[in-house]
């Protein structure tokens, strides 16, 4: 609880400090930044790997055996805890964004907009999802922060939820969960979103 409070207020802070100075395009790895020990980095990596698979194997068992209106109901209800599950176990505080979200409070900062644009025009020069990443350290309030993002690609399980076609009562249940939803019409091999991650470096 103390935990996510806290890095709620690093996310707010950076954003701030983010705002206010003007950056355009951002350099992977930016050479004039402090680098991300490459620890760190491998750190961020992994956590990424066993958040993504604790997320897909919830979703791919409940599609299975229940459906997409239970897995739609589990995904609504466990995707918070999932993230913080694996944040505790870690120093870094992982979560997920999109340019189109469903679940609002997963909406980007500055930084992630900004990386996440970065994403889609790495992608449009053709490097592929499998190895785009992006860190850079920032300077918020007097503190350094690392942070950490990886693209996620859409699949064909995606599309049952995200998809351009919803089935009729799949759509009915996004909308009485999400009545803002904007996580539609995508196709497979589209970025979903990404993973965010960040640290304060002590
Ligand atoms: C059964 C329906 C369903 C399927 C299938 C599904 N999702 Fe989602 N997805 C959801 C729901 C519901 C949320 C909102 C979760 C929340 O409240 O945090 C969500 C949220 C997300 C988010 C977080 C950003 C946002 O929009 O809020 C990402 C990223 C995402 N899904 C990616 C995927 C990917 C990649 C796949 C395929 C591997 C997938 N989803 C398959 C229902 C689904």
């Amino acid at each position: 609880m103390m935990k996510n409070t806290m890095n709620k207020n690093i996310k707010r802070i950076a954003t701030h400090v983010l705002l206010a100075s003007s950056f355009t395009m951002l350099p992977v790895l930016a050479s004039a930044q402090e680098k991300i020990p490459s620890e760190e980095i491998a750190q961020a990596r992994e956590l990424v790997k066993i958040f993504g698979s604790d997320l897909k194997s919830v979703l791919k068992t409940t599609m299975g055996t229940a459906g997409p209106i239970k897995a739609l109901e589990v995904c609504h209800v466990q995707a918070g805890p999932i993230a913080d599950k694996n944040s505790a176990s870690s120093t870094w505080d992982i979560a997920r964004t999109s340019l189109k979200v469903r679940n609002e409070n997963n909406a980007p900062d500055a930084f992630e907009l900004a990386v996440l644009q970065q994403f889609e025009q790495r992608k449009a020069a053709g490097e592929s999802l499998k190895t785009m990443e992006y860190a850079e350290t920032v300077q918020a309030n007097g503190k350094t922060l690392y942070r950490y993002m990886k693209p996620i690609p859409t699949a064909g399980l995606c599309l049952a939820c995200h998809g351009s076609t919803l089935a009729d009562d799949v759509s009915t249940k996004i909308n009485e969960l999400y009545p803002n939803d904007t996580a539609t019409g995508f196709a497979a091999g589209d970025i979903r979103g990404a993973f965010t991650l960040q640290k304060i470096k002590y």
